[in-house]
């Protein structure tokens, strides 16, 4: 029996739609093996028949042994110990203190595996006594994979899941039984674990404003962007307002959500919902920018750090790059596209002549046609981007930056407002927020070379040399497959060969 490209692409969608996951390209091997022996051990009439069971309304059980097989489940006790950190001195207690008359205080764990963060999180809360006093605190734990949810709710590892714990906290944490490590009682009485999948409803659980502290963590990262999409609204939903979520390190809220501020502490990076005032007010043409997960983006099993989906208002900018170019060839010479007055009809005629001026390095041209707009226009954020870059290139760094604050307000994951404001903090001589506005930027999208060349100066500059390489080495990478249209935009005038140079020699003068 064999199955054909269009079998696994029926299996791939039944997935993405059911269980959220993106199964790409590098995993097509081991879907071929799995849908055959599934279509064996479940008796089904070939591909077409193991559809039809997978689609109906016995599909359940099925769901749970594919789950088992496709999902990953890597995790460990005190994972990204610096995002625990930042829970328990700065998102716990602004919360508490917001807080002051709820009696309880729940957490969750989505997409928890085998449980070690859910644990982790009730170690925390027990080291941490006198912050959560008179607070009945509950953890819940969920995952889709059954057979991980059977190890979390058995609570016994091996030491490889304690490598980031202290002797100490090992020994309080666990009692010892020959090579097991079997979590106490008492970091069990208020955690819960439940096989639960994250795109199912149940108004019984998905409760509006249930929880205090989100943790979805290496989770969004494996799903398809609009069930990344579906799961964000959820989460942010079910969390309070001024509740706090946390993502992996290499995932991002950019082009998902506006319902959240961005914080940035003790080294990373998480979210606190928005009061519900703040959402009732904010504009409503500020959504953000359709996304695109290119393949570069996407994070590769083995290159994690690297990963996060890229969606920028640039990124819809660059995806109709060749047909503006196409367009702007034929555009060139005439008038078409513009009415008589030289005004722009539409957004997108105002990007295909603003994008062709940066193109040919028309700079003034390109100021004029944004000086002509509708003036429905001019709260468009990125209408508003464009005008604060070519400020920017005309040294008015100031008047950029009151620009980008007015983008960042309604729209605080905008990577390109962080990176202006990056510039112009440098010219105002405030070396540690051009930093901070370029980490921002960085995190926010990994793959933005510019952001990583300037962080990379910036840091040599002030001596941290190690990190300083750490990014001229990505942006030189970047660079190298940087769209044309970013680099237009973002580079300060300068072709991809120059930014290569210049990158290349202050790395040697780093690396000295
Ligand atoms: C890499 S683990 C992350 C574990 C933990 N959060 C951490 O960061 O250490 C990802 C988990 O997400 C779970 N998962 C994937 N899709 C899910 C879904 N649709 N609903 C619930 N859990 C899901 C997987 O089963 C897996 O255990």
């Amino acid at each position: 029996m064999q199955v054909t490209q269009i079998d696994i692409d029926s299996f791939k969608q039944f997935i993405e739609n059911r269980m959220g996951l993106f199964l790409d390209a590098t995993r097509i091997s081991g879907l071929n093996e799995l849908i055959l022996t599934r279509i064996q051990v479940c008796r089904c009439m070939g591909f077409q028949g193991y559809l039809k069971l997978l689609e109906g309304p016995e599909s359940a059980e099925e769901l749970r042994v594919l789950s088992e097989n496709i999902t990953v489940g890597e995790t460990y006790f005190f994972r990204h110990v610096d995002q625990f950190r930042a829970f328990i001195d700065s998102a716990v207690p602004e919360r508490i203190l917001r807080n002051g008359r709820r009696a309880g205080f729940e957490i969750l764990s989505a997409g928890c595996a085998s449980g070690e963060e859910a644990y982790t999180l009730s170690v925390l809360v027990h080291q941490n006594e006198a912050l959560f006093r008179n607070l009945d605190v509950s953890i819940a734990g969920i995952d889709i994979n059954p057979t991980s949810i059977k190890k979390a709710r058995l609570g016994q590892y091996t030491d490889w899941a304690l490598r980031e714990m202290s002797p100490q906290d090992r020994k309080e944490v666990f009692a010892v039984e020959g090579k097991k490590y079997v979590v106490k009682d008492r970091y069990r009485e208020n955690v819960t674990f439940e096989e639960r999948n994250l795109l199912e409803d149940d108004r019984s659980f998905w409760l509006p404003g249930r929880f205090d502290v989100i943790f979805c963590r290496n989770v969004l990262m494996y799903f398809s962007t609009e069930k990344m999409r579906q799961v964000v609204g959820r989460l942010s939903r079910v969390l309070a307002p001024g509740g706090f979520l946390f993502l992996g390190p290499s995932e991002t809220l950019r082009g998902l959500s506006t319902d959240f501020h961005l914080y940035h502490s003790h080294n990373v990076f998480y979210y606190q919902k928005k009061e519900d005032v703040e959402l009732q007010r904010e504009s409503p043409h500020f959504v953000p920018a359709p996304e695109r997960v290119t393949e570069l983006s996407r994070p590769l099993v083995s290159d994690l750090t690297f990963g996060s989906i890229d969606v920028t208002w640039a990124e819809s900018i660059s995806k109709s790059a060749n047909y503006i170019e196409s367009l702007s060839r034929k555009v060139r010479g005439t008038s078409a596209g513009f009415n008589e007055k030289g005004a722009a009809k539409s957004g997108f005629d105002i990007f295909i002549k603003v994008y062709d001026c940066f193109a040919r390095e028309r700079y003034q041209e390109a100021w004029e046609t944004l000086q002509n707009l509708d003036p429905s226009m001019n709260q468009n954020p990125e209408i508003l981007l464009l005008r604060a870059i070519l400020l920017t290139n005309q040294g008015k760094a100031d008047e950029a930056e009151i620009i980008c604050e007015s983008i960042l307000r309604n729209d605080e994951l905008n990577a390109g407002a962080h990176y202006l404001k990056a510039l112009s903090r440098e010219q105002c001589e405030d070396r540690p927020s051009a930093i901070e506005e370029n980490n921002i930027a960085v995190y926010l999208d990994p793959t933005f070379a510019m952001a990583h060349f300037h962080l990379g100066m910036l840091l040599r500059k002030n001596g941290d040399g190690e990190r300083a390489v750490s990014h001229l080495e990505k942006a030189l990478r970047l660079f190298d497959i940087e769209k044309p249209v970013r680099i237009a935009l973002f580079g300060g005038g300068f072709s991809r060969n120059a930014l290569i140079n210049l990158c290349r020699s202050e790395l040697r003068n780093s690396e000295r």
